[in-house]
């Protein structure tokens, strides 16, 4: 991804680098077959160097880190952001600090954190609470913080649009992708938008995001109109990645809906389970449940019309099936 280094806001000589990007987008055969679709298309994050989207944002964050001579880095967890974040830390030479939901993460995302040599603090209470804590350490102990606020990291994500265009050599109709922070959907806009603005390209996608049905105040605002959200204090969801209540970047998430035309959906666990089966057992893709929530949202966003037949269709798969091996026996 460092071949659009001048729409980086870092300089690439510094760069903590681990091939990052320019990850596949293989065209569905069988579902789209199945649903009628022409074009439906994966992009398989899951291909990162740690397994998910979070390394395009975290190589800008933590390139950033070394630019101001931080010496820390933190971040409070679902446990992607953690996993990738430990890993461009080590090889940065730089301390990791990780708060995570106590019990709430994936077995091999926190592997990942452990075996990079991040500092793990498990917080009793979900995700919304540990990024609290995150952000009083960074400003009490000057600690650099990397979560999605981090608005390097949100430039490094919004490259995923550039890839796209190039791939597909156009915009597409419509992106399909999980919403938990709503940090990806808020850079996968500004991405789209920002080749829009140079007139490289003279559309923008309609951003489709999916939020799981048991955490999912970003939807309920958008299902009811409102321009504020109200955060869930106990959301709940096996797709542990978006179990977020209080999404920090909520205000653009819904900005980047309504200025795209586009949606907020809920799906069920048992439609996201449903889902993470069908796309490994009918397209060779293995995604963690998180991830599976946008092929779910593609099923039932095709079910009621919101996006029909004859549009391109790209689904976002964030991050791999492998890192959260339990999820897959709670399908059966
Ligand atoms: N998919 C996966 C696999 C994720 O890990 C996340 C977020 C999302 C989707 C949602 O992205 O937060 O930008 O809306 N994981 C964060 C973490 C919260 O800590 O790893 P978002």
């Amino acid at each position: 991804m460092w071949r659009y280094r001048e729409l980086l806001p870092v300089s690439p000589l510094n760069a903590v680098n681990l091939g990052e990007g320019g990850t596949p987008l293989p065209r569905s055969v069988q579902l789209a077959a199945d649903l009628g679709f022409n074009e439906v298309y994966f992009k398989n994050e899951g291909q990162n160097p740690t397994g998910s989207f979070k390394d395009r944002g975290m190589t800008v964050a933590v390139t950033r880190a070394v630019e101001i001579v931080a010496k820390e880095v933190v971040c409070a967890s679902t446990g992607n952001t953690s996993a990738s974040m430990a890993a461009y830390a080590a090889r940065a030479g730089l301390r990791a600090a990780v708060l995570i939901p106590r019990g709430k993460i994936a077995k091999g995302k926190l592997l990942q954190a452990v075996v990079h040599g991040a500092r793990i603090r498990q917080v009793t209470g979900n995700f919304d609470k540990a990024l609290i804590k995150a952000r009083t350490l960074a400003s009490k102990r000057g600690l650099y913080l990397v979560n999605s606020l981090n608005p390097y990291r949100i430039e490094g994500q919004k490259t995923l649009a550039f890839e796209v265009w190039e791939q597909l050599r156009k915009v597409p109709d419509a992106i399909i992708l999980p919403v938990g922070n709503a940090g990806n959907i808020s850079a996968i806009w500004k991405g789209f938008s920002e080749l829009k603005r140079v007139s490289a390209t003279r559309s923008t996608p309609r951003m489709i995001g999916v939020q799981a049905a048991g955490a999912a105040p970003i939807a309920d605002a958008y299902a009811k109109g409102d321009s504020d959200i109200i955060p869930w204090p106990h959301p709940e969801t096996a797709a542990t990645a978006i179990r977020i209540g209080a999404p920090a970047s909520w205000k653009k998430a819904l900005r980047a809906v309504r200025d795209s035309d586009g949606a907020m959906l809920t799906v069920s666990d048992h439609e996201i389970l449903g889902a993470q089966r069908l796309l490994a057992s009918r397209e060779g893709i293995f995604a963690e449940p998180a991830s599976s929530a946008s092929v779910a949202g593609l099923l039932k966003a095709s079910r009621s019309g919101l996006i029909n037949r004859r549009e391109s269709i790209v689904c976002v798969i964030t991050g791999h099936g492998l890192k959260d091996q339990g999820s897959v026996g709670a399908a059966r």
